[in-house]
């Protein structure tokens, strides 16, 4: 039997009762495949990273090994949640990497995105493999593939995995959550426990804010981007937009407008709402986003936010523009 196909009779796990089922089968099936050998993950703070990382802590302890790389390129507070969650809370065997200044000096003056992208899938890789060699004693290697990842493998997404790792690698892979759709995956979450904040998050593009820092990326205004985001974030979930609006962010062009702050002359960058709604990502809507929300956020923004002098609003559905801008 085909080990990446899903079998027909498999239920679509919707109950905590059925995750729990789930849960209690991976364990026995990851124990029986690794043994008292290791096990390495890269954990991202993604949603199916996550599960896979609290399910094997469940399954083997400490014989997990997690990497968590900070790329610099990380919305406000993931990296810190990574480490709250799961080497404070979950007592996980986590190695964290702060690697900003290599991904940002190797991206600097560099504005093609697809460019930036290279860089960032390629330099992921390597910060990855560097710390790997420094361990002893590995044999497998943990992913969160999910299914529509072996569903899309010959199709868009390939170029679109940062967490993509060298082919060279000699690991046998533990990829328990593999037959699962996204939804479950979250159901499977919810019952390990994890963080609602973790489990229901918004997609986010593996090369992170750097494809919202468009053109070349400056230290100066990435992090302006990633304060107008956290804004943008916290207003959205104060009004419960995270529960109907699909994906929602900022990007910031490299270019200024001219303002006036304190009855001076204050030039600045303008940050840019967008908010859409899809199924699959391939087309998407623009949503109905109440007018005192945006007033509110556009106050917050240009108050709070050093170097952002305008808020605007993109009314582009998909197609024509793409849900991100680069
Ligand atoms: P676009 O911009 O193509 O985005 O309409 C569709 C969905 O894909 C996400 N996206 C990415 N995800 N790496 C990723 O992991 C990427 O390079 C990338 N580019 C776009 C985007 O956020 C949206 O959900």
């Amino acid at each position: 039997m085909d080990s990446n196909k899903r079998p027909e009779t498999m239920v679509r796990i919707t109950t905590p009762e059925l995750a729990a089922a789930f849960i209690d089968e991976q364990i026995a099936a990851v124990k029986a495949q690794v043994g008292d050998k290791k096990v390495l993950l890269a954990l991202s703070g993604g949603v199916d990273s996550s599960v896979v990382a609290a399910l094997l802590i469940k399954a083997i302890g400490k014989q997990l090994v997690c990497v968590h790389v900070n790329h610099g390129l990380m919305r406000k507070g993931e990296s810190e949640q990574v480490i709250e969650v799961f080497k404070n809370q979950l007592d996980a065997n986590l190695i964290y990497i702060d690697a900003t200044d290599r991904f940002l000096d190797l991206l600097a003056g560099v504005d093609a995105p697809e460019k930036k992208r290279k860089i960032i899938g390629g330099e992921f890789i390597k910060v990855f493999d560097e710390e790997a060699s420094k361990l002893e004693g590995i044999s497998f290697l943990a992913q969160g593939t999910i299914y529509p990842d072996i569903l899309e493998s010959d199709g868009v997404k390939a170029h679109h995995n940062v967490g993509g790792l060298p082919e060279d690698m000699q690991f046998e892979l533990v990829e328990p959550v593999k037959l699962l759709y996204k939804d479950e995956v979250r159901v499977v979450g919810k019952a390990l426990g994890l963080p609602a904040s973790m489990v229901d998050r918004q997609p986010f593009p593996g090369p992170g804010l750097g494809v919202r820092c468009l053109g070349a990326i400056t230290r100066d205004r990435l992090n302006a981007l990633r304060e107008a985001d956290a804004i943008l974030r916290e207003e959205f979930d104060n009004a419960g937009l995270n529960q109907t609006v699909w994906q929602y962010f900022i990007a910031v062009p490299d270019m200024k407008s001219v303002g006036v702050k304190d009855s001076k002359r204050y030039e600045g960058w303008p940050a840019i709402i967008r908010a859409v709604n899809t199924t699959d990502a391939m087309s998407a809507t623009i949503e109905e986003i109440p007018y005192p929300l945006l007033h509110k956020i556009t106050e917050r923004i240009t108050s709070e936010v050093e170097g952002i002098n305008r808020v605007l609003y993109d009314l582009t559905p998909k197609p024509i523009g793409t849900i991100e801008w680069e």
